[in-house]
């Protein structure tokens, strides 16, 4: 039964583990980030701080969280990551991975022998970012450790060396474990399918020792911190506090913080709601909880849509994406977010919650002005309803960056037809980067419905969609720019799908 008051709260003390034991932080600043904690409180400096706002990866570590019975384990970024979401997870420094007498880590050996070694300020980031693909790849491709690989940036070298010791790292035994180092006896974050350790086992069940089913609440001095574990109590806090500032992953609120300095003074920390980190696949649509992560979220789009599979590869980076969340990306309203284009073009509806009612939207009509949703005060983001592919539907998203990774679109487009004997019969298309918000050319669209899917059509809906958008000069392009590459983009989804690739045509600048 629905009730009106959240669960029992729990003041004041946070619970991780990290080397093998449960810490407790009972006077943590809300938004203190796990970087300055780690540095400054714990003396563990081994976490360096670059850039403090996710891009450099000198700050990486590993967290280790509860996937049903067994652990996973995955890279974050701690200089944009507030200290109290760490409650109910293991924390892992580059420090964690040292063995019995100063042993080193199949990760870090593979390093000093592959010299990849080669500053001190990106190295702890790298062997973290190493550490997490080790524990959840066994035979990496090349491309998954360039992959695992996107979120460190090295400016003196480069990554031949670094990528050598990726492959090489499985050629280690592990005999540098200690007894706690339940991570350290295998390369596998699954454990499911394969006796598990003594350590194993009791790392589970220190795990499951510190998962909370009410709701933990920090105070200090103005700063209030909320983190609910049921989508009713997060409902009554978000009614109670509109004003408050609700926190996903962190992604974009950590650098307000950390780069803007701002106060946030009520937080409502998302992450640890049931209800918002499931993931559920219907026979019409794959509801995705607003909390779950980009990693996640976008494991299972891909699954269904394929054809997504790169311009998903290419947002940001995977500490980022293993933080962040498919909600925050869209409730963030930004008008350059890369998985919004796409998500209006496949029909994706949201469904908003305020207490105990709910309403569906669709998620075109989200975004009414720059930076502005249709949220009322109190409501908040529950999931995300993404349509499964329609028959004979043809789906392609493509982002345009100074940089194949980790970098912020100038424009990014998604597209789905449908045709029916050369027709087109359905059509979405939808763009990021030339409005103030993600926006349908739904000019464009009425132009090319119901007729041939040919170069005829094509061209008179380019005209059409030049309508669709005034884009802006800033400091990623120009409007003349955006305005020709949001042509191309078209014109290279029409070659994509009408059988027509050997043809080439390029615009030029108007
Ligand atoms: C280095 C770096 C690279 C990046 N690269 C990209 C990129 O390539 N493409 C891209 O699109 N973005 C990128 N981003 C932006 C960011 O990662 C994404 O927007 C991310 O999806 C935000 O999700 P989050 O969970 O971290 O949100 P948070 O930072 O926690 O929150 C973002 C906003 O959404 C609100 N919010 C969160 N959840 C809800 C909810 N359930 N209901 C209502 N409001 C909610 C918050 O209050 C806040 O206003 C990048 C960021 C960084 C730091
Ligand atoms: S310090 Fe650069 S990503 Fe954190
Ligand atoms: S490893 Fe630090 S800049 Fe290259």
């Amino acid at each position: 039964m629905a009730s009106t008051k959240h669960r029992a709260t729990t003041s004041g003390t946070v619970r991780f583990v990290l080397d093998g034991e449960v810490v407790t932080v009972s006077d943590v600043e809300p938004t203190r980030t796990v970087l300055n904690f780690l540095r400054e409180d714990l003396s563990r400096t081994g976490t360096k701080e670059g850039c403090a706002e996710g891009d450099c990866g000198a700050c990486t570590v590993v967290v280790g969280e509860l996937a049903g019975d067994d652990v996973r384990f995955r890279a974050i970024n701690s200089c944009i990551q507030f200290v109290p979401t760490l409650d109910g997870k293991e924390l892992i420094t580059v420090e964690s991975l040292k063995g019995i007498n100063g042993a080193l880590h199949p990760v870090q050996r593979a390093m000093v022998d592959c010299h990849g070694s080669q500053c001190g300020f990106c190295t702890p980031g790298f062997v973290m970012s190493l550490f997490a693909l080790y524990k959840s790849a066994q035979k990496p491709s090349r491309r998954d450790i360039n992959d695992a690989l996107a979120g460190n940036l090295c400016r003196c070298t480069g990554y031949r060396p670094i990528v050598d010791a990726a492959q090489k790292m499985y050629e280690y035994g592990s005999d540098a474990a200690k007894p706690h180092e339940h991570w350290m006896n295998c390369s596998f974050s699954s454990m499911g399918d394969r006796q598990r350790s003594t350590s194993e086992r009791e790392m589970i069940e220190r795990l499951q020792s510190i998962q909370r089913r009410d709701t933990l609440m920090l105070s200090q001095g103005t700063k209030t911190y909320f983190a609910p574990s049921r989508a009713a109590d997060l409902a009554v806090l978000r009614e109670a506090h509109p004003d408050a500032r609700i926190l996903a992953g962190g992604t974009d609120v950590g650098l307000w913080v950390t780069k803007q300095h701002k106060d946030l003074n009520t937080v409502i920390y998302v992450g640890n709601v049931a209800e918002l980190t499931r993931v559920e696949v219907t026979d019409r649509h794959i509801e995705i909880g607003a909390a779950v992560s980009l990693t996640d979220a976008f494991a299972v789009l891909v699954k269904h849509y394929p054809e997504l599979d790169e311009v998903f590869r290419r947002f940001a980076s995977p500490p980022i994406r293993n933080a962040g969340t498919l909600g925050g990306n869209i409730a963030n309203g930004s008008p350059i977010g890369d998985s919004m284009p796409v998500l209006i073009a496949v029909g994706t509806s949201l469904t908003l919650r305020k207490g105990k009612r709910t309403r569906e939207l669709p998620l075109d009509e989200f975004y009414v002005a720059y930076q502005k949703t249709a949220l009322e005060p109190g409501e908040f983001v529950e999931s995300i309803r993404v349509p499964l592919p329609l028959l004979g539907g043809q789906v392609r998203s493509y982002k345009i960056a100074k940089r194949f990774d980790q970098d912020i679109s100038a424009v990014c487009g998604g597209y789905r037809i449908v045709l029916e004997d050369g027709v087109v019969r359905d059509v979405r298309i939808a763009y990021g980067g030339v409005a103030a918000t993600p926006k349908r050319a739904l000019r464009c669209e009425r132009a090319l419905l119901d007729h041939p899917w040919t170069q005829d059509s094509v061209d008179a809906a380019m005209t059409e969609l030049d309508k669709d958008y005034s884009p802006l000069t800033d400091m990623r392009a120009s409007a003349a720019y955006r305005r020709l590459v949001t042509r191309n983009l078209f014109y290279k989804f029409f070659l994509e799908t009408s059988g027509k690739q050997t043809q080439t045509r390029v615009f030029e600048y108007a």
